[in-house]
């Protein structure tokens, strides 16, 4: 089987390399539209592989679309990052358009694939990605919970001193100021985390995991990649081999949560159809009304590119 990778930059690069090393498909294409990069990067990864034992090839090309031609999956991280005191939304028109073309050009060479989005603003570029693919929406949904989750279980499991993996959780609503963390449905191997830590911490854990990109940005001048990465390369493989797993992704809610015609993010079960099932759990009226929050802020994003057509 065979997946795409558009953009070479940090993100994408990294997710090949998680994916070539794991040997999750026979063959990944790295795309990006500067030349050599994608060639460069794939070369490079590619001579990891005695090293790591990986199998699969990697093959990078400079915009060349015939080779990405019946992709499984195709990962959209094109488009330009954040920049020091610039927030997800300014990126919107700019990477917008990127998507678009993208989307475009990636669905003639493969018609039944299943789109990973990860461009930011993540939920607004899901939804570009749905209304230029024109395909069903189980087949494209974007990525950003499973890394809001994991920077919470990192944050938690610090503060715990415990293992990382052993903390569970769920995770709603945008990629952004206003995503919704459940500290309701959030154990350490099944004890209430609220039995554990005190609610002004688990508040100020909260307010970190919000801002948990930007204190990257703020180090580092651009956006995260390495748990961006490895988020992608779990929801390629849950689709890959039809795992089945239950992520939190940017979905197209059609009723869910009362919420309509957005993307947005949700648990869902990924398996080799895409999004299977979306979840949807009892929430208080406190976690609903921060649910209904972060709706009105894609809501409002969303009109900012239907302005802009
Ligand atoms: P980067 O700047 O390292 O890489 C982006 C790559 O896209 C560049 O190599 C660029 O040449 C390429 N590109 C631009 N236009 C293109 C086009 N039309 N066709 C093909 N390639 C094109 O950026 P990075 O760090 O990899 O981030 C990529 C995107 O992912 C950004 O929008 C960033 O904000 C977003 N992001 C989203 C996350 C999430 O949780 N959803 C997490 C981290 C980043
Ligand atoms: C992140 O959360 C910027 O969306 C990117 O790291």
């Amino acid at each position: 089987m065979k997946i795409t990778i558009i953009g070479a930059g940090n993100v994408g690069a990294t997710s090949a390399e998680i994916l070539f090393k794991k040997n999750v498909v026979k063959e990944i294409i790295l795309l990006d539209v500067k030349k050599n990069l994608a060639e460069g990067k794939a070369i490079d990864i590619s001579q990891t592989a005695p090293i790591n034992g990986s199998y699969s090839k990697i093959i990078g090309v400079t915009n060349d679309y015939s080779k990405t031609e019946n992709s499984k999956v195709i990962v959209i991280t094109s488009g330009i990052t954040r920049k020091y005191n610039m927030s997800r939304d300014d990126l919107i028109n700019i990477n917008a358009n990127i998507v678009k073309s993208v989307i475009k050009k990636s669905i003639e060479y493969s018609p039944d694939t299943i789109f990973i989005v990860v461009s930011n603003p993540l939920d607004v570029m899901t939804y570009v990605a749905f209304i230029s693919s024109k395909i069903n929406a189980s087949r494209v949904f974007g990525m950003a919970g499973i890394l809001d989750k994991a920077r919470y279980c990192t944050f938690l499991a610090t503060e715990l001193n415990c293992y990382p993996q052993d903390i569970q959780t769920l995770l709603l609503g945008s990629h952004g100021d206003t995503m919704v963390p459940l500290p309701r449905y959030t154990t350490v191997s099944g004890i209430p985390i609220i039995e554990l830590i005190d609610k002004s911490k688990i508040d100020s854990i909260i307010e970190r995991t919000k801002k948990g990109g930007l204190e990257i940005v703020n180090m580092l001048g651009t956006s995260a990649w390495y748990a961006p990465g490895a988020a992608v390369a779990q929801m390629v493989e849950s689709i890959i081999k039809d795992s089945k797993r239950i992520f939190p992704c940017s979905a197209w809610l059609q009723g869910e949560y009362g919420l309509k015609n957005i993307y947005l993010g949700v648990p869902v079960i990924l398996g080799k159809n895409g999004i299977e099932k979306i979840l949807e759990l009892k929430l208080n009226n406190e976690e609903m009304n921060f649910l209904k929050k972060s709706a009105e802020h894609i809501t409002n994003m969303i009109k900012v590119i239907d302005k802009s057509e």
